[in-house]
């Protein structure tokens, strides 16, 4: 009976294992696809391009045209590759992280500086608040600053002139809360927990030049601080993205 028992439990540990092995495979398969999708598009734009300037002879404003259509879809290319290597980087090699102590305020000052050239040239107001008392976390400042220029990049993206971008910090003990909250197109509540996913686009993919990596990069940034990256919003209405940090004594 005994060993009955032990049987049992030995086949349903052995049934799970294969369930999880299972359940990356399909992962891993789906990660590639989308790879393959999204590496797949600017090429055949660039072949069609091309493939019609060859077919008769073009004045010369035509094939530039074709030229600068191309370098653009390469560019493109570079920067999903580029995007995709750093996500390997960020989620499997934990010493790429030089941790030091950064003074938030300063920090959120030069994002504000760049947030606010970026707003101006779309026509969208910008604002920073900070707490009077200085805050410190330990955290890889290259990384932390592509981690919020991703979230600033985006509040830009999709927000239309008019509207306004808020870089807010508080602290409380033990955490500190920085949130880039925007007037803009807001999220509907269910892609809320997707737009963080590799490749998930919750709007036209035509109004977002990103690689759609963005958020998926900022949240691996704040995983690997012990942190956390949430969102509220209201379609329509603008979006709030919340990164939660351990303080820094
Ligand atoms: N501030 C925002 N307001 C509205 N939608 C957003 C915002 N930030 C992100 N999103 C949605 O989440 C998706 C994924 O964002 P991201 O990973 O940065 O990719 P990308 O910016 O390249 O599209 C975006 O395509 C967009 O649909
Ligand atoms: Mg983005």
């Amino acid at each position: 009976m005994e060993a009955d028992a032990e049987m049992r439990r030995l086949i349903n540990a052995f049934n799970a294992m294969i369930e999880r092995v299972e359940t990356s495979f399909a992962h891993v398969n789906e990660f590639s696809s989308h790879v393959a999708h999204e590496l797949k598009t600017p090429l055949a734009i660039i072949r069609g391009e091309v493939e019609l300037a060859l077919n008769e002879t073009r004045d010369i404003a035509e094939y530039q045209r074709v030229l600068t259509v191309t370098v653009e879809e390469i560019d493109r290319l570079i920067r999903i590759i580029k995007d995709l290597l750093m996500l390997a980087r960020l989620d499997f090699n934990p010493d790429v992280f030089r941790f030091e102590k950064i003074n938030l305020k300063e920090f959120l000052a030069e994002i504000h500086e760049y947030t606010s050239i970026l707003c101006e040239e779309k026509g969208v107001t910008s604002g920073l608040t900070v707490p009077d008392v200085d805050c410190f976390v330990r955290a890889d400042r290259v990384h932390l600053r592509r981690l919020f220029l991703n979230l600033v990049h985006n509040a830009v993206k999709f927000t239309p002139a008019g509207g306004d971008i808020r870089i807010n910090m508080a602290a409380d003990g033990n955490d500190v809360r920085i949130s880039v909250a925007d007037t803009g197109a807001g999220i509907a509540p269910a892609d809320m927990e997707k737009i963080f996913e590799k490749f998930f686009r919750a709007h036209d993919a035509k109004t977002t030049s990103g690689t759609s990596l963005g958020l998926s990069i900022a949240r691996s940034i704040a995983r690997a601080h012990q942190g956390r990256i949430d969102v509220q919003s209201s379609p329509g209405q603008g979006s709030t993205f919340t990164v939660s940090l351990p303080a820094a004594p």
